[in-house]
C-alpha cells in the first residue's frame, strides 16, 4: 500500500480479549461501516444494532444520553448541541398548528422567544402566566386544551420554587404534556415527579467547567421515539467530542454540586446579614417564600444566588464592576463564580407588568457560585458590597 493510501486506511490497533479502556474512547467519527450490504440496509432503516452515521447516532453520544436518562431517572434521551437546542427541537417536535403552550413569565429567555416567536409562526398559540399564579394556570387548562406546558424550577434568576406535583397534576387531568427545564436543579433533581420531558443545558453543572456546550431532552421511550427523526432531521446534534468532555466533566457532578451548593447557603446567609442587601432569593434560606417547597422537592437548593443591592441599577454595576473573583459573564453552574449586573438581567421583551410579576428589579444581582474557597468568595463579596455602598 503506498502512503497515500494508507494515510487513509491507516493500521488497526484493537484491545486484546480481557483488556479494556477504564474510559471510553472518543468514536469521532461520522461514518460507521456494516460487514454487508444487508446489515448497512438494516442499519439505514433503523433495523439492527449499530450505527451508521453520527447525525443519527453515535456510541459517545449515546454513552451519554443513557448516562443522563438515568441520572434524571428516566429511560431515554437526546442530547442536542446546546441547551436552547434541546428547548426548540422539543418544542417544534411536540407541536403542531392549531396546538396550545402554557408558559411562564419566569422562564428563560429564549425559551420565551422560542413559545412566542417561533412557534407562533407556525401556528402554534400560548398562554403566559406567573408561575406564582397557579390558580390561573388550572383555570386556562380547564378552558383550553392544552398540548404543553412549560416551566422550570428553580426559575432563573429569582429562584422561585414551582410547585411540580401541582402543576403535574393539572397538566394530566387536562391531557397536557409538562416539559420542565431542570438545568438550575440538576440531573439528580425532581425525578421522583410524573414531569414528561426533562430539559437540560448540559453546558452548565452536567459539564461543569464552561469549556464545552450540550443539552438533553430526557423522557420515557415513547416520547422520544416519536420525537427521534425530528431531532435527526433538525439536526443539531452533539458532537462526539463535546459528549466526551460532558461525561468527564459528570465524574465530578455530586462532588462539585456539594462544594457549590454548601457555599452558596454560607453567601446567601452572609448577604442576607448585610445592611447593603434589601432581599436574597436563595431557596435554602427560611425566609425564602418557596423554602418549604424546595425541601420537599429538592435534594440541595443549588447554587445561584440571587440578591438585590440598595443603591439600585448603578449600585449593582458598581458591585460587579468591583468584585474580583466573579467573572461578569452569562451562563452558571461552572467550578468558576460568576456575576451577572442589573444591566445584564434586564428582560427586555417583557411588559412592565410582567417584569414586576417576575420578581426581577432594577437592582437584582445574579451570582453563581463556583469552587472557589468560601471564605475568599465571602470576603470579595463584602468588599465590593463596601465599596458599592461608599460610592
Ligand atoms: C434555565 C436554562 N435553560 C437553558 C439554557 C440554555 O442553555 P445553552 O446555553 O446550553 O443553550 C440556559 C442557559 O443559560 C438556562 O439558564
Amino acid at each position: 500500500m503506498k502512503h497515500p493510501t494508507r494515510v487513509n486506511h491507516p493500521p488497526e490497533v484493537k484491545l486484546p480479549e480481557g483488556n479494556r479502556s477504564l474510559v471510553a474512547p472518543i468514536y469521532q467519527s461520522v461514518k460507521f461501516e456494516f460487514e454487508t450490504v444487508e446489515d448497512t440496509e438494516r442499519g439505514y432503516r433503523g433495523e439492527g444494532p449499530g450505527f451508521h452515521y453520527s447525525r443519527n447516532s453515535n456510541p459517545t453520544v449515546r454513552q451519554l444520553e443513557l448516562l443522563v436518562a438515568e441520572m434524571q431517572g428516566r429511560e431515554d434521551a437526546l442530547a442536542t448541541g446546546s441547551g436552547v437546542a434541546a428547548i426548540g427541537n422539543c418544542l417544534l417536535s411536540l407541536t403542531k398548528q392549531g396546538d396550545h403552550v402554557l408558559c411562564f413569565i419566569e422562564t428563560y429567555r429564549p425559551t420565551r422567544y422560542q413559545v412566542r416567536r417561533l412557534l407562533a409562526r407556525f401556528g402554534v398559540s400560548h398562554t403566559m402566566i406567573s408561575i406564582d399564579d397557579l390558580d390561573a394556570a388550572e383555570r386556562i387548562l380547564a378552558e383550553r386544551p392544552t398540548r404543553l406546558v412549560v416551566f422550570e424550577s428553580p426559575t432563573n434568576p429569582v429562584n422561585k420554587i414551582a410547585d411540580i406535583a401541582r402543576i403535574t397534576a393539572l397538566a394530566r387531568r387536562h391531557g397536557a404534556l409538562t416539559a420542565l427545564d431542570n438545568t438550575f436543579a440538576g440531573l439528580h433533581n425532581h425525578g421522583q415527579y410524573e414531569v414528561d420531558i426533562f430539559l437540560h443545558s448540559l453546558t452548565k453543572f452536567a459539564s461543569g467547567h464552561g469549556d464545552v456546550m450540550g443539552g438533553a431532552v430526557i423522557a420515557r421511550p415513547d416520547l422520544i421515539k416519536s420525537m427521534r427523526t425530528d431531532f435527526i432531521t433538525l439536526g443539531a446534534v452533539l458532537d462526539p467530542h463535546a459528549a466526551f468532555l460532558i461525561m468527564r466533566g459528570l465524574r465530578t457532578y455530586f462532588v462539585r454540586r456539594r462544594e457549590q451548593c454548601t457555599s452558596a447557603l454560607r453567601i446567601a446567609r452572609m448577604l442576607e446579614s448585610h445592611p447593603q442587601v434589601v432581599r436574597v432569593c436563595y431557596p435554602g434560606l427560611e425566609s425564602h417564600p418557596g423554602h418549604a417547597l424546595a425541601v420537599a422537592q429538592m435534594k440541595d437548593f443549588g447554587s445561584i444566588v440571587t440578591f438585590d443591592i440598595h443603591g439600585g441599577a448603578e449600585a449593582g454595576r458598581r458591585f460587579a464592576d468591583t468584585v474580583q473573583l466573579f467573572a461578569k459573564a452569562a451562563s452558571l453552574g461552572s467550578t468558576e463564580s460568576l456575576v451577572m449586573a442589573p444591566q445584564m438581567l434586564r428582560p427586555r421583551d417583557l411588559t412592565p407588568e410582567q417584569v414586576k410579576l417576575s420578581g426581577i428589579t432594577d437592582a437584582t444581582i445574579r451570582l453563581s457560585i463556583g469552587i472557589e474557597d468560601a471564605d475568599d468568595l465571602e470576603a470579595d463579596l463584602a468588599q465590593a458590597l463596601e465599596r458599592a455602598a461608599g460610592a
